[in-house]
């Protein structure tokens, strides 16, 4: 890539509600430390979308808006959601709006216990505790399509359309088998599916997935139902290098990765447009009641820098965000939940650039 030789990265920063604001400052932070350590610029462009300006303004999120973020390398987002607008609005018409216009059809969701961290899974740690989740993006539940029939009636159905395209399941696939070969360590995928219940959702998943694995000889595949998939979480996740899944499954299952690897405070992710513009984010809420008290943990955000900059082809500036962070986790803090850390969000954030520089 052209672009990172040049080694200057255009990025848009979407704070947005809670404590996103406070979170996306200490990952500005660590990567300032880092950009000027390795001689790397980043241009940054704030944006105000969120729950404020819709409240200010009856604006979520224009199409000229979304369109506007192609121009950039990447994104960098806080948390969306807010305690005085509607559920739904949000989430919809910003997060969603901008996976899905921007294409961002991979939700990348690394599970990685790191060291001195606590998990609930007794007897398991770092080695136990490493896999990723190649979660589905654009389709499925999320789609946004179905009806209600004889709405407010007794005899009331409504209905929620999961939509499967061979393209978009195909893609995903070959992103998970591809990421599956590049992370080199058990090389095994698991589908993560239900075909014994969505016998036409699934079926496609599962025939694609065998298909594309035919090419993959050297990968080792596996296939487990949804709720398995949630048993071995808790009870064997060293069983699990890569799991690749549909969106809503991906969404329920790595909110338990998320407790598994320590909570909300540390899973990152990347919403990856792998031809296009991906947004990073720490997959935790805007959490409003710890909004502006300096508890938060920023390491979540910090880590979707550190991944933002891996996809940017920085993998040694990656590398160095997560062994600054790993240090932290180790050698720091007390806890990684809000108001336990044993110190401020601000200063996890100075720890983290002190080891960066
Ligand atoms: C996530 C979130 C979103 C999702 C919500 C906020 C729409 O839970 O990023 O996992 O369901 O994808
Ligand atoms: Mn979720």
């Amino acid at each position: 890539m052209t672009k990172s030789k040049q080694r200057h990265y255009k990025i848009a920063v979407i704070p947005g509600d809670g404590t996103g604001p406070e979170v996306v400052a200490e990952a500005l932070k660590a990567l300032d430390a880092s950009s000027k350590k390795n001689g790397y610029q980043l241009n940054l462009t704030h944006f105000d979308f969120g729950g404020e300006r819709y409240l200010k303004t009856g604006k979520v999120l224009t199409d000229k808006e979304v369109s506007d973020l192609k121009r950039f390398d990447a994104i960098l987002l806080g948390a969306v959601g807010h305690p005085e607008v509607k559920p739904g609005i949000l989430e919809k018409g910003l997060l969603l709006k901008i996976r899905f216009d921007l294409e961002q059809y991979i939700n990348l969701r690394p599970v990685k216990l790191y060291p001195g961290v606590w998990t609930p899974l007794k007897d398991k740690g770092p080695n136990e505790i490493d896999f990723v989740v190649v979660r589905e993006n654009n389709e499925g539940l999320y789609v946004g399509e179905g009806k209600f029939i004889n709405k407010g009636k007794k005899d009331e159905v409504a209905l929620q359309v999961s939509r499967n395209t061979r393209k978009g399941v195909e893609r995903c696939i070959r992103y998970a088998f591809e990421l599956t070969r590049r992370r080199n360590k058990r090389k095994k995928l698991t589908l993560c599916g239900k075909t014994n219940v969505l016998t036409y959702a699934h079926d496609l998943w599962w025939r694609v997935f065998n298909e594309v694995a035919k090419e993959y000889k050297d990968i080792k595949t596996d296939y487990a139902h949804v709720d398995a998939t949630c048993m071995w979480m808790v009870k064997n996740p060293e069983w699990f290098d890569v799991i690749v899944t549909d969106n809503m499954f991906g969404d329920i299952i790595t909110d338990l990765g998320a407790m598994i690897q320590g909570g909300m405070g540390i899973a990152a992710g990347g919403n990856l447009n792998p031809e296009g513009v991906s947004m990073f984010e720490p997959i935790g809420g805007s959490a409003p009641k710890y909004t502006g008290l300096n508890v938060i943990n920023p390491l979540a955000a910090i880590c979707a820098g550190g991944m933002m900059m891996d996809h940017l082809g920085e993998t040694k500036v990656a590398a160095e965000i997560e062994n600054a962070v790993m240090d932290v986790t180790k050698n720091k803090l007390k806890s990684l939940s809000a108001g336990k850390m044993g110190y401020g969000t601000r200063e996890v954030g100075d720890l983290v650039a002190e080891r960066i520089r």
